[in-house]
């Protein structure tokens, strides 16, 4: 994601507490983005600190098959009593990507092991989940993408259910299933990041899933991003009251500490893989699987959210996103302004949309020089910051962004002058 022939040298950090990166130069730059949307609370918080200091001296990794251990067991117990009833099976991996590509092979394993089989899988335009083959093939096709093309298995997208539009992709989902052959629609629930924070109804939502149920469709609730938290509620799927028969989790699983991937299942999708038979197993191996360090962490960041008021920190995040949205309302380059949870988002008005907007380097130059790190999708700005952020360093990052929208305006208006 970075151009090298463009981007200066990238920036050395040293150590990182809190909201803060302590760069190796001596600034302070506030972490606007949660280092891409991983971190929950806060940088080398010292509970995670210390649970995987005190694993390492007692188990680092082990082999994950045919071998087990008491974090990674915990764990599996722990998110499974956090998430619906209906999700009774965890497989681990190493990342979001991984954590899609396990629900993908499981969905599409799943019918053939039934001897019913169904080979289509559906997901939303704009959905990004990653960038395994799998994982792009059912992202949108993008710039992203798009050199790889021809290798991407065919996936049909259904149109963003926009506000207003929501039923174009309600008949298009329900018109593909009666095709027949549907054998999961996946989809980042409520919000959809990489495509630029773009959010919609957790009715929509239930609509979807009810879809699936009616016509025997899995639904893989792809929880990467809007876990955790993100979105005002632990899982996004809460909000719609939906139980989706898989759910992949990573990035503020382990507080955005360690790196790990978790794939939630129902009962019915683990017995389909069960059997005497070996080539019915569910292979799917990454060395790294169930990581000891990982686990730990993980489980040190569930106790920070059971003994802190995490929760509460990030309606106060959210009830400052929505203060600011007020006053960016009212500025005539803004557009679109959104806030689901701990999540701030809007558009820049740009003759140029898309990914390869120039106003998204341009606010990341100016809000990085003023030590606010913010990452642009395009002419999309958006906050995501972890939940320990205080006002005053909230109140800097929106006082800052709007600076940098002051300076983008008067270098357009002497151009044009
Ligand atoms: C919704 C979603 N799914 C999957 C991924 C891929 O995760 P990772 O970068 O850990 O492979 C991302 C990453 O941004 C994501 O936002």
């Amino acid at each position: 994601m970075t151009q090298h022939a463009l981007l200066p040298d990238s920036i050395h950090v040293e150590r990182a507490e809190g909201a803060y990166l302590h760069t190796k130069d001596g600034r302070k730059i506030i972490d606007g983005i949660s280092s891409w949307w991983v971190n929950t609370h806060g940088h080398c918080h010292p509970k995670i600190v210390k649970a995987v200091q005190a694993q390492a001296e007692k188990l680092e990794q082990v082999v994950f098959a045919g071998f087990t251990h008491e974090p990674a067991e915990e764990l599996a117990k722990k998110l499974l009593r956090l998430s619906d009833p209906s999700l009774e099976f965890v497989f681990y991996s190493d990342s979001g990507s991984t954590a899609v590509e396990v629900a993908l092979k499981m969905a599409i394993g799943y019918f053939e092991h039934e001897s019913t089989p169904r080979r289509k899988i559906v997901a939303l335009e704009g959905g990004y989940h990653g960038d395994t083959f799998g994982a792009m093939s059912a992202g949108s096709r993008s710039v992203f993408n798009k050199l790889y093309e021809p290798y991407l298995f065919d996936v049909e997208h259904l149109p963003f259910p926009f506000e207003g539009r929501e039923f174009q992709t309600l008949e298009k989902f329900e018109s593909i299933l009666r095709g027949g052959d549907v054998a999961a629609l996946i989809v980042e629930p409520l919000v959809q990041g990489a495509s630029g924070m773009r959010i919609y109804t957790p009715e929509t939502l239930k609509a979807l899933h009810d879809l699936c149920r009616a016509h025997g469709a899995l639904l893989i609730a792809d929880e990467v991003m809007t876990g955790f938290g993100r979105t005002g509620s632990m899982f996004a799927c809460e909000q719609a009251g939906i139980a989706p028969d898989l759910m992949c989790l990573s990035k503020g699983l382990t507080g955005g500490f360690l790196p790990m991937g978790a794939t939630l299942a129902t009962k019915e999708i683990y017995t389909a893989f069960y059997d005497t038979d070996r080539s019915k197993t569910f292979f799917h191996s990454t060395s790294f699987t169930g990581n000891a360090l990982a686990c730990a962490a993980a489980l040190a960041s569930l106790e920070i959210w059971a003994t802190e008021p995490v929760m509460s920190n990030i309606r106060s995040i959210e009830q400052a996103h929505e203060k600011a949205a007020g006053w960016f309302y009212a500025r005539p380059d803004v557009a679109a302004l959104r806030v689901q949870g701990s999540i701030f988002a809007m558009d820049i008005k740009d003759e140029t949309q898309g990914y390869l907007s120039e106003i998204g380097p341009q606010i990341y130059d100016f809000m990085i020089e003023n030590d606010v790190l913010l990452r642009p999708v395009g002419n999309t700005v958006y906050i995501l910051p972890p939940y320990c952020i205080t006002s005053e360093d909230l109140e800097n990052i929106y006082e800052t962004l709007w600076r940098a929208l002051d300076h983008i305006r008067d270098e357009r208006e002497q151009r044009a002058a």
